[in-house]
Order: C-alpha cells, then structure tokens, then sequence
C-alpha cells in the first residue's frame, strides 16, 4: 500500500474535491494518511480566493521539499501535487517557484491525476493540466466513494457567471456548469446506502442550478431537491452558497413544503451599501435584499440566515460601511463570514485604488463585534427549546456525542455516543461561544429502538 496525504483550504467544494481525488487514487494503491512525513504521495488542495489563502501555498511547499529531500537521502520518493484553484490561476509559476513539485492540476481536471501520476513514473518530467473539461471530469469519477460520518458534501454545480469584480472564480472554476438530475441521485443515493443522513448540494452559484432533468427538460435546484428528498435515509439536505439574484420563487416555496430541507440559508449580501453593491456587480441593491430576506422568512418563519462580508472594498466610504452595519441590523444573522478586502490578479477592482490596511482592519472588527452579538442572541435564544441534532461524531468526554441542530449550530449531549448517525430530539440546555449544550430527550432505551426503525 502507497499512502496518500491530502490537505485542503479553502471552501467545502474543496473538501468535496479532496475526497472524490482520494477515491480516485484508491484503485492505484494509495491509502489515506494523516502524516506528510510518510506520505508516498502529497496533494495541497489549494484556495485561491483571497491573497493569504494563497500564500500559505508556497510556504506549506517550501516544508514539503524538506520532506521530499530527506526521503530521498533514505532512499524512496516523494510526489508533490498541488491541485485547487492556485494551481488553476497559477499553472506552471508554481513548478517554476518550488521545483519539488511534480503536478499542477486544476479543479476541473483532477480526474486526470492517474494518468499524470503514470506519466511523472515513465520519468517525463512535471505534468501540468489546466483544461476546464468539466463535463468530462463528472463522468470520469469513480462510482466507489469513501464516506466519513453520516454527513456528505455532494457537488451539483460549480463555476460562476456572475462576474463580481472581487473575485477570482470565474477565473479558476469556469463557467457555470450543472450536472445532471440523474447522475446527483445516483451519488446521493450511494451516499444514503452508506449511512449517510444528510447531504449538502454544493456549488459556487449553487441557486443558478440548472441541470439536466429527468424529463428531458432542465430542472431548478428546487426540482432537484424534492427529488432527493424523497431517497429513503437521506432525511436532511442543505445548499450552499447561493446569490441573492438566484433566489427563486420555487426554491423559496420549496423552504416552506420540504420537510427535509434544513431552515438555515447561507445568503451572501457582501455589503450592505448601493454604490458599493454596484461596484461590485452584485446586481442587486440592498433594498432587493430587504425583501428577499422577507419572502424567504414567510416561507419559512423558524429559518436561521447566514451571510459573507466584504470590508474596504475599493472607495468604501465610512458611509458606506455604516449601510452594511444597518443592514446587518435590520437582517439579523445567525451566523456569519466576514473579510477584509483583498486584491485578485486580474479581478477589475484589484487595480482600484485601495483602502488602507488599518481602516480595513477596524472596520472587520466593528462588524464582526455586531455580528458575534448577533450569533450570541441567536443561540441564547434556543435555550430551553427542542430540536433533532444529527449525532457525528463522539465528543471529548466519555459517553458525549457532537452533532448539528437543524440550524446548523454544533451541540453537545452526554450519553448519546451510542448515537453516532442518527437523527434525536434534544432540549438545548446552555450556550457556549461555538456550540450548545444539549440533554437527550430520547431514553436509552427507546433510541436504540428507534434506530432499528430508521
Ligand atoms: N477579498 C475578500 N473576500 C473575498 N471573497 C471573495 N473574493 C474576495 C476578495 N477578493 C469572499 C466573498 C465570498 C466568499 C466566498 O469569499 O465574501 O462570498
Ligand atoms: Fe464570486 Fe460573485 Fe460568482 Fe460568488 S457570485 S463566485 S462572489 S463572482
């Protein structure tokens, strides 16, 4: 047996991405490891999306050659792979930044790596594979896939047409790409045979889905929705990341009528700001925010909202960051991601005069104080109430399991570790900063009956 290391930045798309490489390379011989250090082979997964992401690339690199060398001294070898949108955007600099490497393969090529890895063995040099045949690679992937826990990730779109002038994927992802309704029902379906209960549709515009149906026509990711939800043991299903402009009247009714959708939305606003929204490209204005955000909680009244935040995006007044405070008053967020802007090669703002570093660095504090608050009253305000958590793994204590509530929040409850994939009520006891904690509403007893019923 070879082993194989994998680290992954970035978004969950990636981590979808890493594990498919995973099963990819499994026929060749190669078995997961946590260790670099005994690693045949190593895949840096990469991110490109803003610039620090991306510089910890090349230092993780420069670690790896040191690896790389000492195996050598010892005699066997190491291959060094760096795949993700850094090797998309960056292509074959990066071979010539650290010669340790060996492949630079994009996201929409990585079904190629036994070909390039056979390639590398016949002594042909660095292999390089930036072509965006994305169809190709959804076909390619093996039907066999490893699952850990009872939650998946399960891509169904990827690349985005919507141009924002921040950023950076429809440059390393490509245009908008659907798969279709039958080859994602075929995987969630494999998925749910596993023991997997809940899955989240990934995309990077997952809202624009526009696949293949099962009619011959093109299905909404609504349409696909109901579609899994009916796959027996698949009981939660999620999505993420939408655009606001996506939003349609479809999806929206399908958060009222589909149980096993989850009421929590990740509805990224960016900023809260007119001018700043059109600079952006964002194609909508705040206002269209305001009553999107309003016909999504009608349908949905108990519905948890999330959203990323940009700070000192180019000509950001402090006006215009005091709009995106008092949007995110008025809104009212779960959760939340918020950053500070940063400049991307060959983006339109990235050549925009910039925002100083220290106005940036103030106003992602100030947001980010409100937004915690925020979360914090979102939290305290289950305490006392009842709700399903999907148990995944076992906690720190003896007996205690780790699980999601149906708002995506961590909770903890002792005496569920015998739990482990399966769907329990709890009552939410107390807060802590990242998670809850929960009592078991189900007897011992009486769960282990119901999980022979599930
Ligand atoms: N600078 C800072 N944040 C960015 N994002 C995307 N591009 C940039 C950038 N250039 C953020 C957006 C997006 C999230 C995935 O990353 O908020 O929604
Ligand atoms: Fe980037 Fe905008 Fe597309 Fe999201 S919608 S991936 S922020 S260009």
């Amino acid at each position: 047996m070879k082993k194989l290391f994998i680290k992954t930045y970035g978004c969950q798309m990636n981590v979808y991405d890493s594990a498919r490489m995973a099963d990819l390379l499994a026929p060749l011989g190669y078995a997961p490891t946590n260790a670099p250090e005994d690693a045949d082979m190593v895949i840096l997964n990469t991110c490109h999306i803003r610039e620090k992401a991306a510089d910890k690339v090349y230092s993780e690199l420069g670690r790896l050659k040191e690896l790389k060398d000492k195996r050598a001294e010892a005699g066997s070898k190491m291959l060094i792979a760096v795949a993700g949108c850094v090797a998309q955007a960056e292509g074959a600099e990066i071979v010539r930044r650290q010669k340790a490497v060996d492949i630079v393969v994009g996201p929409q090529s990585y079904h190629r790596l036994p070909e390039m890895i056979a390639r590398i063995a016949r002594g042909t040099g660095h292999a390089l594979e930036t072509d965006f045949p994305v169809e190709e690679k959804f076909d390619s992937l093996p039907e066999e896939m490893t699952v850990s826990g009872p939650t998946a990730f399960l891509t169904v779109q990827e690349g985005c047409d919507k141009f924002c002038t921040f950023c950076v994927v429809p440059y390393t992802r490509g245009a908008e790409y659907s798969r279709p309704v039958a080859q994602i029902e075929r995987e969630a379906r494999k998925l749910a045979e596993k023991g997997v209960r809940e899955i989240t549709l990934l995309g990077q515009n997952v809202n624009a889905y526009s696949g293949a149906g099962l009619d011959g026509e093109t299905w909404s990711l609504a349409q696909l929705i109901r579609r899994l939800a009916a796959i027996k043991g698949l009981d939660r299903i999620r999505y993420t990341t939408s655009h606001p402009r996506d939003m349609s009247d479809d999806l929206i009714a399908a958060h009222r009528d589909i149980e096993e959708l989850m009421p929590y939305l990740h509805l990224p606003v960016q900023s809260g700001s007119d001018r700043i929204l059109d600079a952006m490209n964002r194609q909508h204005t705040r206002d269209d925010y305001f009553r999107l955000v309003d016909r999504v909680r009608a349908a949905r009244p108990d519905l948890a909202l999330s959203s990323d935040f940009i700070v000192g995006f180019p000509g950001e007044t402090d006006k215009d960051f005091a709009d995106t405070l008092a949007l995110v008053r008025q809104v009212g967020y779960a959760s939340h991601f918020a950053f500070k802007y940063s400049p991307r090669p060959g983006t339109p703002a990235a050549g925009h005069k910039q925002i100083d570093e220290d106005v940036k660095s103030a106003r992602l504090e100030e947001l980010q104080t409100l937004l915690l608050a925020q979360q914090r009253d979102f939290n305290q305000s289950c305490i006392g109430k009842t709700m399903d958590v999907l148990f995944e793994k076992p906690g720190r204590k003896d007996g205690q399991a780790i699980g999601r509530s149906p708002f995506l929040q961590s909770v903890h409850a002792e005496g569920a570790a015998h739990l482990l994939g399966q769907i329990h009520k709890v009552r939410v006891d107390a807060v802590f900063p990242n998670s809850l904690k929960a009592s078991l509403l189900t007897s011992p007893a009486l769960a282990s009956e119901s999980a022979v019923a599930l």
